[in-house]
């Protein structure tokens, strides 16, 4: 396709899939992510294309205006912005601490936010461009309480996406921005969440979604790509999940066995 295309958190798990789907679809990639070696991993991966890498800490503002910069100045402009970088957690409401909470804004929230701040002057400027944050289906429907404050930084992200989009729809009708919400997707996200056990935090066994692989949802996003949407749910059994929550919230949480 020979788009440019930035990807964060791209040093493994979604990120890591979404990079080897566009790369097999032709298209450059910028990847960033703090580990160098996943990195390098992935771009030996995706050789057929154009892949330069950047190591950065997308939670720091400077460095994800290093990303933007690093695009430009290797692919002279950027088409595509993938704010896929995220972690989780294990901790229900009642033992959060000011530490969890920030963590977790600073890595689903402000994270993907300097990454709208930073790219859309860029594509106001050319009239195009894509906007892709990664957010969860906890985000819209709050399905596993151990996620308690990434469930919170997820719908945050899903209000400031949609705020975003009103907004640059109405000056700026060449650039999209949508969100994608996964459900449970097999990658080392539970591993990573910040107080894991390594097990499965308990809320999401028996979840109504069944895990879906990085690939698949890979394959989601190049495709949204080529057909920008608004909002995508990756697993088809989402909609009608959140159909039955926004009818009757009480009576879904009643119902739900995951909600421990
Ligand atoms: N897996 C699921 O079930 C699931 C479901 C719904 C939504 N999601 C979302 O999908 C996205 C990807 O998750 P995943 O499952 O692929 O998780 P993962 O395997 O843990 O990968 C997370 C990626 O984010 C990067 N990252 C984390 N903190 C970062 C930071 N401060 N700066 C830069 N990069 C950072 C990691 O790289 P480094 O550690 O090298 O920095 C890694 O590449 C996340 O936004 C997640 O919330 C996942």
């Amino acid at each position: 396709m020979d788009r440019n295309v930035v990807v964060t958190g791209a040093s493994r798990g979604i990120g890591a899939a979404i990079a080897r789907e566009l790369a097999r679809r032709g298209d450059n990639l910028v990847l960033a992510a703090r580990g160098r070696d996943g990195l390098e991993d992935v771009a030996s991966a995706s050789s057929s294309t154009r892949v330069h890498i950047v190591t950065a800490d997308v939670t720091q503002r400077a460095e994800v205006e290093r990303i933007r910069d690093e695009a430009i100045r290797v692919f002279g402009h950027a088409d595509v912005w993938i704010n896929n970088a995220g972690r989780g957690i294990v901790r229900s409401v009642l033992a959060l601490s000011d530490e969890d909470v920030d963590e977790m804004i600073a890595v689903n929230v402000k994270s993907a936010l300097y990454g709208m701040q930073i790219i859309a002057p860029h594509f106001m400027e050319r009239g195009r461009g894509h906007i892709i944050n990664i957010s969860s289906f906890l985000g819209r429907v709050p399905v596993a309480t151990p996620r308690s404050a990434y469930s919170a930084a997820k719908a945050a992200l899903n209000s400031l996406t949609a705020n975003l989009r009103v907004d640059l729809q109405r000056t700026h009708p060449g650039i999209n921005v949508s969100v994608v919400m996964p459900g449970l997707v097999a990658t080392e996200f539970a591993r990573h969440a910040r107080g894991s056990t390594g097990s499965v935090p308990p809320g999401a066994i028996g979840s109504p979604l069944k895990p879906q692989t990085a690939e698949e949802v890979a394959v989601i996003v190049a495709d949204l790509i080529d057909h920008p949407a608004a909002e995508v749910y990756t697993n088809s059994a989402s909609h009608a999940v959140a159909a039955r929550y926004f009818a009757d919230v009480g009576l879904f949480e009643s119902e739900v066995p995951s909600r421990s």
